[in-house]
């Protein structure tokens, strides 16, 4: 039969944009995955998690939350991740995109005005074509540009998105946007994907970062399949939002509560950061340094974007890299990013030594 989608297909591979999942090759060194801490390696935590679940008689979550799905296991993390992060309430969900989805579609009502940062995660951007509120883009960490767009405002309610740390480009949301978002009361969204684990005193992300005291208007979603080594994600907010979303957030209501087995992991996750918070700062800021060192590149977090440029030229890089020196980095293309990256991760388990190696390898094929 013929294929339905051959045009579209043919054109990604004219642009080279053409994608193919391999089954992860473990004799690399990883250098590719948003699994920051190494802590999806930590066999000890998976122990724990089943240990956990173990002192229940069910291990699955059966239903949505609403129904008869929320666990002891979701409830005693989501105040785990308030106290933690200075909110009064907190929801587990599916996953990042998920939540993203849910999340915006159900916060931007008709009349209301949502100003999102034009790298906003895939995930937004989603859930922005699916509010009913108007949609604004701004320019990228622009707190001049956004304090335009607030000045315009005149929705029912405003609402900003932004990242704490960006996904492709590794930097960091500027402090004057989430100050922008406290002086005009707006409701402000802060994608932690990346940050959190990452940065900030107690490794909380962002707010940490910055030390900025949570306010009602504020909503944290962070995921749990990135420095937390486990799948999933949740959202903090106040009390007020959080009663909001259950009663309006499509993903919470109308789909099977998350993974218990992923909770409890990202649980025991949150408990060995805590526990370990100076030695994985220390960790962090070694990495960090190697790549100033070598590469020259001031990174905020362990995400490190070189910029290859041309679609084709970054896969074989990608390629020569696995070939040559054992190491796996990720090769991220158009449309995901403007121009095509190199993303190395400066995971805390890769040895610092070999790094530092790698890195000086990759100083001799990248042409700044
Ligand atoms: C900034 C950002 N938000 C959301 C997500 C989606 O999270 P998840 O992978 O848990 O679905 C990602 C994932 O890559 C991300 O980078």
């Amino acid at each position: 039969m013929k294929n339905p989608y051959e045009s579209e297909l043919k054109a990604l591979k004219r642009a080279g944009r053409y994608r193919e999942r391999h089954i992860r090759d473990d004799t690399l060194m990883d250098a590719a995955s948003n699994d920051y801490l190494g802590l999806a390696h930590n066999k000890e935590l998976h122990l724990r998690a089943c240990e956990t679940l173990s002192l229940y008689s069910d291990h699955a979550p059966k239903a949505s939350m609403l129904v008869n799905g929320y666990h002891p296991i979701h409830a005693a993390f989501e105040s785990a991740l308030c106290e933690a992060n200075g909110f009064e309430a907190g929801i587990v969900m599916g996953s990042g995109f998920n939540a993203n989805i849910g999340l915006i579609e159900a916060l931007v009502r008709k009349g209301d005005v949502l100003l999102m940062d034009e790298e906003y995660h895939a995930s937004g951007v989603a859930g922005a074509r699916m509010c009913e509120g108007s949609v604004q883009f701004f320019p990228h960490n622009d707190s001049i540009a956004l304090k335009e767009l607030l000045k315009q405002a005149h929705g029912k309610r405003t609402i900003i998105a932004v990242e704490g740390i960006y996904s492709m480009g590794g930097d960091l949301v500027p402090r004057e946007i989430i100050e922008l978002a406290i002086e005009h009361e707006s409701i402000l969204i802060l994608d932690e994907a990346h940050s959190s684990g990452v940065i900030g005193e107690s490794l909380m992300g962002i707010l940490d970062h910055y030390e900025i005291v949570p306010t009602p208007l504020m909503i944290k979603m962070g995921t749990l399949g990135k420095a937390y080594g486990s799948f999933g994600a949740y959202v903090l907010s106040s009390t007020h939002i959080s009663e909001y979303l259950l009663n309006r957030a499509k993903n919470v209501i109308y789909a099977t509560a998350p993974s218990l087995y992923d909770t409890a992991l990202a649980h025991h996750a949150l408990d060995y950061i805590q526990t370990h918070t100076q030695r994985l700062r220390d960790q962090i800021k070694r990495r960090k340094t190697i790549v100033r060192e070598t590469l020259g590149i001031e990174s905020a977090g362990l995400i490190i974007p070189i910029e290859i440029g041309d679609n084709r030229e970054v896969m074989r890089l990608q390629e020569w890299l696995k070939n040559e020196m054992g190491i796996h980095v990720g090769a991220i293309r158009q449309p995901t990013v403007k121009k095509a990256i190199l993303r190395l991760i400066a995971r805390l388990d890769i040895d610092e030594v070999l790094l530092r190696q790698a890195c000086e390898r990759l100083t001799q094929i990248w042409v700044k």
